[in-house]
């Protein structure tokens, strides 16, 4: 998504802002511009593609001395919304050279706007709801508002889920920033500051940190920061001292972040896991805090493979505790008019903490009176900061774009809470607690065997390399996992893939296999597997290319599969309950191999984000 970078009142102001958008890059883009003053006037380079082709452009500028000196410049990607990829769509977006916008979010009103702007003669370049903002200020600042002025009176104008940074030639040394919905955060340096989409695109400048509260706005100077809430009261926001994660984001030797990401499972792992047990066996998850003083269902709202997780931890959930739950997809959550009977908290779910659509079901839940609570992997994130509990993952910066870490360390949250409902209303005695407390702090050492299966998952890789479409099927509590599956192959390697309940085949999406389509299942012996053998073999029998990733007991069943992967031994109980995180590990060795062997853009896939800021 969208990504924002401002610096104020230092030397080279342009670099530092290129330094910031780098660290931004992980969140998807597919633009990129800057804009800074010199002698008094805008100097604004964009380009379309990623940041090489701006710094490219960049570096002739300044050879040719357009950019000495500056010391104030902003800095946007951009991942298209309104308006296709090109250079006009590119932010900074400028009025009459003379105002410059980055911005991330939409605009929902811009139509209205950008209407009453070309009546009163302003000249649209580009085909964003951005481009209103600009001229908006114009319009204002040549009424005779100063900065401050001009952008409150813009806010009143506009509608939508918004973060964005004006500068004036008019007014040098100032910026204006506001935020509604989509994330900003302020740095303080000595004599600068310093805007971010986040704080790590930041971090090299200062570890001192305001986050805006949603409706807040700020005029930003070199030496003054004034705040204000959506009442335009001056407000003043908690100073926080982050911890910068330069050494953490590195590929470590890796060909990629994702790469990395899955590799460094069974070393983060437990740090999710130690986070929530104490003493080997101790559960502390605050259960009164999750909203379980007594016993009410519980609804889950997450997106992507977010949601994936969310399915895997009600089956457990409703298996292990006997309680209830819903999963729903926070992008339609608060539009179908929920019924909230029985329940008395939401669980979100989000890696990142921004995503728009979560943090949208976040609030309405609270306006509906329920409790809030997340799983969230960045601490100091929105939803971090909105809800009334928040579970930390601790699985460190994913930079990949893909989930993977993330995935796991939420299902083991997962897992955590359902045990823990289990033990607090009876449904499970304290040894059998302490066994799956056992059980979890087996994970790592099992995910590592896991991983020992490279090899093997690359083979396959190349054989489905060339495939049209790839099915994932599964049974249980390994059926999200197909859903899983399906979404990180087609995620980064293009080929159009979809995971189903095995069960379901029969009612429809059995008419879809062809010879040789790939059908892939990942299996484990728990007592059920014949039944999903069986769809398997429904498939075999229509021609497919039958894909096993299973433990010895089902590949022995399924002698009829083309290829197969043996998993290595794990005890019955812990096999078949932890199934989904174990097969996780095949499942994102599967996409990411596929998607090397395509050459495509592993950690940046195209159209994709990290953040998803948008609605
Ligand atoms: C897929 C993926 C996305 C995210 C989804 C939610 O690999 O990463 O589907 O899971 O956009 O993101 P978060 O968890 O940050 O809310």
């Amino acid at each position: 998504m969208c990504g924002v970078v401002a610096v104020l009142g230092k030397e080279n102001a342009s670099q530092l802002v290129i330094e910031g958008l780098k660290k931004l890059e992980y969140r998807g883009y597919d633009s990129a511009g800057i804009t800074s003053v010199s002698q008094g006037l805008l100097q604004t380079i964009k380009s379309e593609g990623k940041l090489l082709n701006l710094i490219g452009k960049l570096d002739k500028s300044t050879k040719e001395k357009l950019y000495f000196d500056n010391s104030i410049a902003l800095g946007h990607t951009r991942w298209a919304t309104h308006g296709n990829v090109s250079f006009e769509n590119a932010h900074p977006l400028t009025s009459e050279n003379k105002i410059a916008v980055v911005h991330n979010g939409i605009i929902e009103n811009f139509e209205i706007l950008k209407k009453e702007l070309i009546s009163l003669g302003y000249n649209f370049r580009s085909m964003t709801d951005t481009e209103v903002l600009p001229h908006l200020f114009m319009k204002y600042i040549k009424m005779g508002n100063d900065l401050l002025e001009a952008g409150r009176l813009v806010l009143k104008d506009i509608k939508g889920a918004f973060a964005f940074v004006a500068m004036s030639v008019d007014f040098p040394n100032q910026l204006f920033v506001s935020r509604n919905s989509s994330p900003l955060a302020i740095g303080l340096g000595d004599n600068a500051n310093f805007i971010g989409s986040d704080a790590h695109s930041i971090d090299h400048l200062t570890q001192k940190i305001i986050y805006l509260e949603d409706g807040d706005h700020a005029l930003v100077k070199i030496n003054k920061i004034s705040i204000f809430d959506k009442n335009f009261k001056k407000v003043s926001r908690k100073i926080i001292n982050i911890q910068a994660e330069i050494g953490l984001i590195t590929k470590g030797g890796y060909k990629h972040f994702m790469e990395k990401e899955i590799f460094e499972q069974p070393v983060v792992l437990p740090q999710t896991t130690s986070s929530f047990i104490k003493n080997n066996s101790e559960i502390t998850i605050d259960l009164d805090k999750l909203g379980f003083k007594n016993k009410n269902s519980l609804i889950i709202c997450a997106a992507g493979t977010s949601y994936y997780a969310g399915i895997v931890g009600k089956y457990w959930i409703e298996q292990i505790a006997d309680i209830p739950v819903i999963v729903d997809l926070a992008s339609e959550y608060r539009y179908r008019k929920p019924s909230i009977f029985g329940q008395n908290s939401i669980l979100v779910i989000s890696q990142s903490g921004e995503s728009l659509d979560t943090l949208m079901a976040l609030r309405y839940a609270k306006e509906l009176g329920l409790k809030t609570n997340a799983i969230v992997n960045v601490e100091g994130s929105t939803i971090d900061r909105e809800v009334d509990y928040s579970l930390y993952s601790k699985v460190g910066p994913e930079i990949g774009v893909a989930s993977t870490k993330s995935f796991t360390s939420q299902l083991v949250i997962l897992f955590l809470i359902a045990v823990s409902l289990g033990k607090k209303f009876n449904s499970l005695t304290l040894t059998q607690m302490r066994k799956k407390c056992q059980l979890i702090n087996m994970l790592p050492s099992a995910i590592a065997k896991m991983l020992e299966k490279e090899n093997q998952i690359k083979l396959i890789a190349q054989n489905i390399k060339n495939s049209k479409s790839v099915i994932f099927l599964g049974r249980g509590l390994l059926y999200p996992l197909a859903l899983e599956g399906a979404l990180k192959l087609k995620e980064i390697s293009y080929i159009h893939a979809e995971g189903f309940a095995a069960g379901e085949m029969k009612h429809g999406p059995i008419a879809l296999i062809e010879d040789d389509v790939p059908v892939i299942m990942f299996l484990v012996s728990d007592g059920n597997e014949d039944k999903a053998i069986s769809n398997l073999q429904e498939a075999y029998s229509r021609g497919a290319k039958i894909i096993l990733i299973a433990d010895k007991k089902c590949i022995d069943k399924a002698t009829f599969a083309h290829f197969t992967v043996e998993i290595a031994e794990f005890e019955n109980e812990f096999k078949s309950l932890l199934s989904p995180l174990l097969m996780s590990v095949p499942a994102q060795l599967l996409a990411y191999h596929v998607a090397k062997e395509r050459g495509t853009d592993v950690d940046q896939p195209r159209n994709l984000a990290k953040s998803v800021t948008v609605e």
